[in-house]
Order: structure tokens, then sequence, then C-alpha cells
């Protein structure tokens, strides 16, 4: 896909559609309306008769409209005028990619009305078409043997007007937006294979083809069980029994800025499938499992996003990966295992196994004495239930390291949503035998998984982002979402710039 932006003068000789907004009650925007005089009032007459009503998502495609170059002009809804902002332009955007991607057309100007610059400045503006053009063009790489319907023409997009002197940051904001699409399919592509394909091998696999793509930058080391022996990860161990597939701990080294300077660490969680083990899941959507991968896969696709865009930053990965599965030789409820960082922990619960493939994880990166952790983690259901799906869970030991994840979130229209992870919370892990258990009661369980985590994770910056709500969706839209990684994205952009908030 290649993006340009355009002044106001080219608007009616670019490309195979021209696209403009319409507003409820047949009110046009001052884009439409310019767009509009060149018609000689075509689109007045047309929304005067009645035939487009200006709702939100309405998209219709006229042809051969005389006077304009592009010979097609798609006109899309965007609800009411009182009402437009940031949120209904992205509504817009999604909706004209949809319907440019159901047709042959292959380069389209769009000329939408844009929302207050307060509400979306020129970078972010570009970003957004981009990374909308992407999602919306995404298709889920099946398994179908049917016939599929035809790869979308849409290749070339201008979008504008826009004036000379904001033409740069737009530009910027696009080629971010289109870097960031690319990483973000590459998410959702790895969420939504099956778990029979991938499996801790294959994520390795795929750790090994980026450090391939990114010979000059990054490098990757993978251990296999013998090896995860080797760095005492007795959690991790303890998780991986019951599988016949065997575990691997991915670490992805992303060299961008000065050896001298701190890395990030991310770490998130690569179970490629989550029975629950001893402690075995209700049947119910537990197909949906395969997606508790979506934290390693999160990761994966951060470190792309940022040897893609060259980010002048030092990143660090660390992916634990295995199955959760019951098994005669699998942990049982009430099983003491010795953690990497020495700590014991008593399993009263198989299925709260992301918190311990992660801790084993988080101890191994304060070997890089991070400027920062943060991990990610499809880790509870109960987040699910604080949150539902439109904001992730942020819990830290550090609340100006929050507070980025939360704005970088907000910049992003990937929003996230801090929970507070006061002393107590640890306290309900008290375990009879060994130094903590795995779980608490049911209350509070997105923070009390954060507590254990946290007990890791002393001395270094850390953040927890639980995405159990927001990495994928179920039902008839079942699918991964690409989510977080807007938000990880202009966290490590700001990070690169050295913008701190
Ligand atoms: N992967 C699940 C969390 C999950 C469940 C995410 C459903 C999305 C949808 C995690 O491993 C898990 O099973 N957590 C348990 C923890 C409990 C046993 C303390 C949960 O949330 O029920
Ligand atoms: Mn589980
Ligand atoms: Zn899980």
């Amino acid at each position: 896909m290649r993006f340009d932006a355009f002044s106001r003068r080219a608007v009616l000789q670019r490309g195979d559609c021209l696209v403009i907004g319409a507003f409820e009650r047949g009110e046009l925007g001052s884009e439409a309306s310019a767009v509009d005089r060149g018609l000689r009032g075509r689109v007045r007459r047309l929304l005067a008769g009645g035939d487009f009503s200006g709702r939100s998502g309405e998209t219709m495609l006229l042809p051969e409209v005389p006077g304009l170059t592009a010979g097609r002009l798609l006109l899309v809804g965007l609800g009411p005028k009182a009402k437009f902002n940031r949120r209904a332009w992205r509504r817009g955007m999604q909706s004209v990619i949809t319907a440019l991607a159901r047709t042959r057309i292959a380069s389209a100007a769009i000329a939408l009305e844009r929302p207050p610059a307060r509400e979306l400045d020129d970078y972010y503006f570009g970003r957004a078409v981009a990374e909308i053009t992407a999602a919306g063009l995404y298709r889920v790489n099946d398994l179908k043997t049917e016939r599929r319907a035809r790869a979308p023409a849409l290749a070339r997009i201008w979008v504008g007007p826009v004036e000379a002197a904001a033409t740069a940051a737009v530009r910027r904001g696009l080629a971010a937006g289109a870097a960031l699409g690319a990483s973000v399919t590459l998410l959702r592509n790895l969420g939504n294979l099956p778990a029979n394909v991938c499996t801790p091998r294959y994520l390795a696999a795929h750790a090994r083809d980026l450090e391939r793509s990114y010979r000059r930058r990054l490098r990757v080391r993978i251990f296999d069980e013998a090896g995860i022996r080797r760095l005492k990860m007795g959690c991790l161990l303890a998780v991986t029994r019951g599988s016949a597939e065997p575990p691997r701990f991915i670490v992805l080294d992303y060299r961008g800025a000065r050896r001298s300077r701190a890395p990030l660490v991310l770490v998130g969680k690569g179970v490629t499938f989550d029975t629950g083990g001893i402690s075995l899941k209700d049947p119910p959507a537990m197909d949906e499992m395969k997606y508790d991968m979506c934290g390693a896969a999160t990761v994966l696709a951060a470190i792309d996003f940022a040897a893609r865009s060259e980010l002048k930053i030092n990143l660090v990965g660390l992916i634990p990966a295995c199955e959760n599965m019951p098994d005669g030789r699998a942990v049982k409820p009430g099983d003491i295992v010795t953690s990497a960082s020495g700590q014991t922990v008593e399993i009263l619960n198989t299925d709260a196994e992301g918190r311990l493939i992660l801790c084993d994880a988080l101890d191994y990166a304060r070997r890089y004495q991070p400027d920062a952790v943060v991990d990610f983690a499809t880790l509870t259901g109960a987040c699910i239930i604080a949150l539902g799906n439109h904001h992730s869970g942020v819990m830290a030991n550090d609340d100006a390291l929050a507070r980025e994840l939360l704005e970088a979130g907000v910049r992003s229209d990937d929003r996230a949503w801090q929970l507070p992870l006061t002393e107590e919370y640890g306290e309900q892990l008290r375990s009879n035998f060994a130094d903590m258990a795995n779980v608490a009661g049911r209350e509070g369980g997105a923070i009390t998984a954060a507590a254990f985590l946290g007990k890791f994770t002393r001395g270094m910056r850390w953040a927890h982002m639980d995405i159990a709500g927001s990495a994928w969706l179920g039902g008839a839209a079942k699918g991964a979402t690409g989510r977080p990684l807007p938000l990880v994205a202009d966290f490590l952009m700001r990070h690169a710039a050295g913008v701190k908030p």
C-alpha cells in the first residue's frame, strides 16, 4: 500500500475514486462542500433527494460522475454534524476502507472531514489513516478449501486536503502507521493460528525468521527444555510437564542505540494452548485458549515494529512458551516448585499458569539492568469482568511508567486502565507450605495475579498489562484484534525520541 497526502487543488484529479463524507440531514462539511462546488452541486442534489441519510457507516458508490477525473465517487455517512469527533471520524474511515475493499478500486483520494486538530493532530491523523487501512484490508489466513473472494485491489491512497505546512507531519504519520499496520498484521496472524500449528517451536522459528529479516540489529537466542532446566526455571518447567510439545524460552535482542543505554525489556506470555491442566477448564469456548499466546505475539510484533522502523532504542524481548495440558505427568494442585528466583511456589490451581511462566522470565530480565520491564499477558478472566473488551488492564510498581502506557494508549486509540497494586493484594497469596501460593481468592483476581508477578520484579521499574479482554474478540467476530500493539508502538516511539510525558 502506498500512501500520500494531497493539497486542496489536486482533489478532483487523483485515483480511481474520490471519497467524501456527508453528515446526517444532508449537511456537508467544508471539504465535501468544496468538492461539491467543483461538481456543480451534484452531491447536494443527491442528498436533497433523500437517498443517502448520512448515518454513521452508510456508504454509497456513484459511478461516472461528470466533472470528476476519478470517475467514481464514494459517499460515506459521518453521523450528526454536532457530534463529529475523533471516534466518529475513525468509524467513517473504517467504513470507507470496508466499502473500497469490496470493489476493484485500486487507488482512492480520501477527502473526509477531519476531526478538530486538538483531538487528532496531523501526525496522528496520518498514522490513523494508515493503521485503519491495514486493519480494514486484513484477511485471516484461513484454511477454508472453498474458493475465496479475490483480495482487495486497493493499493494506493491519498489523503487530504493537507496544507503545505502540515504535509511533513502527515507523511511521517502515514509512514509510522504503515509500519505499525504491518506489525499488527503479523500479531493478528500469529494469534489466529490454531494451536496445532502455533506451538512453542513455531514461535521460536518465527523469532528466527525475524532475526533473518533484521540481521544487522537483531539477535535471537532460543533455549530448549534442557536449556530452561539450566536456567533453573522451575515454574515454567512445572507448567510444561503435562505437554507432549516441548517448551521454548525465546530471547530477542534488538540494538538500535548505544550499548551503554539500558534496554527496555518486554515479556510476553506464550501459552500456545491453555486447557487449564489438571484444574481443567469448562468446555465452552475452550478453543479460544489458542489465543493465550497473544502476549508473546505482542512482543514479537513489537520487536518487528522497532526493527522495521529502525527505532533508536535498545529492546529485549523475552518469551516463555509452552502448552498447559492435563496428563499423567502433569503438575498437580498442591505441588510445590522452585522458581528461577529461588522463591518457592505452591501451585494450588494449575489453571493459573501464566503467572508461573512469566515469573521465571521476569527474573531473567534482571540481568539486563533494564530501564523498565513491561509484560503482556492474557492473564485473567477477572480482568475481562473488570474492564470488558474496551481497556487493557495496567498494574505497575512505578506510577510514572504506568502513566506512560496509559497516555500512549489514549494517543493511539488503544486504551488501557490502571488498577491499584497496593501491598494488601500480595498478602492474599500466603501459603502454609511455600513462600507463596499461585492463587488467592476470586476477589480482585486480575490484581492478585499482578501481585504474584510483583514478587519477582522488586528493584526493577515494572508494569504488567493484562490483555485478556483486548487481544481477541469471541463470538461471530472471533479473531485477534492486534491490540495492544498500537499502544506499545507509541510507547516505544516516545522512548526512542527521549520524550517523557
Ligand atoms: N488464560 C487464562 C485467562 C483467560 C481466561 C483469558 C479466559 C481470557 C479468557 C489464564 O491462564 C487463566 O486460566 N486464569 C485463571 C486464573 C484463576 C485460576 C486464578 C482465570 O482467570 O480463571
Ligand atoms: Mn489458565
Ligand atoms: Zn492462560
